[in-house]
């Protein structure tokens, strides 16, 4: 069977979820090599994974391994320039969402994936790889719900994960880019437009360290898109109960709801507190199948030599509209988005 040999760079949350998939879960994926600026992450996944080389410089690994492709999940200010490096060596890539934190690297990146047309390139907006995702959608193809009127995410990290939130903050891009971006790109799927205007407020309600950094705990935004269709988002950080993704499409002739109740299984506790049902805790967690599902495409992409659906351009999108959001909540006025 043809293995294709891959490395990563990234070894944090969720480099070690694609790491992990890559290594013992895709068949046609052999993970080669490691890269990540901290030495024992690179030593721990060498020593308990048995992965023949490692990094801690991305440029060493680019020019020195014998690689045919690399995924990417590095901290978000590093992409763009991870994906022309590789593009320029004949890799194939595979790059973990925000495509880059600036328009202007965005389309940097746009040129390099089109001066390697040859080349794969995916970005890693996985719930478009989630089986209920891809259930909806196809629902919604088929006329289930009529029309497309309005679109309703919400992505709720959990308050427990906010150490963490706080510390990578200040070079995330901010809560719109850094995880409204899932809600931006899916609602340009199920939409099929182009956000137009976008009104953003919100705040700091339990956390004023974000206000230090020009973000907030929890920040809101309603878009017109350019088929007069609606979106309304909500993103944040401190869900009591958990990691909460809850997404709704609202039709001209019905609705799809996909995690109305985020809960974790269909199992419903009756106890001395009424009827509850737990919910996912984590993006892990939750996007487990997801995760694995893209990659997945990604090699049988490699494989066929055919283009991923998910490409650099709705990358550059949701990136355009994210920060349009953005500059919307810093500002405090309505901001027309160029489509
Ligand atoms: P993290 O902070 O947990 O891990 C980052 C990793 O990159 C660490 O291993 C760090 O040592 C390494 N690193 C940092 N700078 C580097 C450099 N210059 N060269 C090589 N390695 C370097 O970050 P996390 O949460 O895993 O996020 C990584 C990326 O994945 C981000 O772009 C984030 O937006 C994205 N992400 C996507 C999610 C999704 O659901 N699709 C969920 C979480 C993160």
């Amino acid at each position: 069977m043809k293995k294709i040999r891959t490395g990563i760079v990234g070894l944090g949350r969720l480099g070690r979820q694609h790491a992990e998939n890559a290594a013992f879960r895709i068949p046609h994926l052999e993970l080669q090599a490691v890269c990540s600026v901290v030495p024992e992450e690179v030593e721990d996944f060498q020593k308990t994974w048995q992965i023949p080389e490692g990094y801690v410089d991305y440029d060493e690994m680019i020019e020195k391994s014998d690689l045919e492709a690399v995924l990417i999940a590095s901290p978000s200010g590093y992409h763009c320039r991870q994906i022309e490096k590789a593009l320029a060596a004949g890799l194939h890539v595979f790059c973990e969402k925000p495509l880059g934190i600036s328009l202007d690297e965005c389309r940097q990146a746009e040129r390099a994936v089109e001066a390697h047309p040859d080349q794969i390139f995916m970005l890693g907006f996985m719930r478009r790889f989630d089986p209920s995702y891809q259930y909806a959608k196809k629902k919604l193809e088929e006329g289930a719900i009529g029309k497309p009127i309005l679109f309703r995410g919400y992505s709720i990290d959990p308050e427990s994960a906010i150490e963490g939130a706080i510390r990578f903050g200040p070079t995330s891009g901010g809560q719109f880019l850094d995880m409204a971006v899932h809600d931006i790109d899916l609602a340009r799927w199920f939409l099929q437009a182009e956000a137009r205007s976008v009104y953003a407020v919100g705040g700091c309600y339990l956390h004023p360290e974000f206000a230090s950094f020009n973000d907030g705990d929890n920040v809101s935004a309603l878009m017109q898109f350019e088929n007069d269709t609606m979106a309304f988002f909500v993103a944040g950080r401190t869900a009591p109960h958990g990691y909460h993704i809850e997404t709704e499409i609202i039709g001209t002739h019905g609705t799809l709801r996909i995690g109305g109740t985020p809960r974790a299984n269909q199992v419903e506790i009756l106890d001395r507190h009424g009827v509850r049902q737990e919910c996912a805790q984590n993006f892990l967690e939750r996007f487990e199948e997801a995760y694995l599902n893209e990659l997945q495409t990604f090699a049988q992409c490699i494989l066929k030599g055919e283009k991923p659906d998910v490409n650099v351009y709705d990358g550059t999108r949701a990136t355009i509209i994210a920060k349009a959001a953005t500059r919307s909540f810093r500002d405090k006025e309505l901001v027309w988005i160029d489509v």
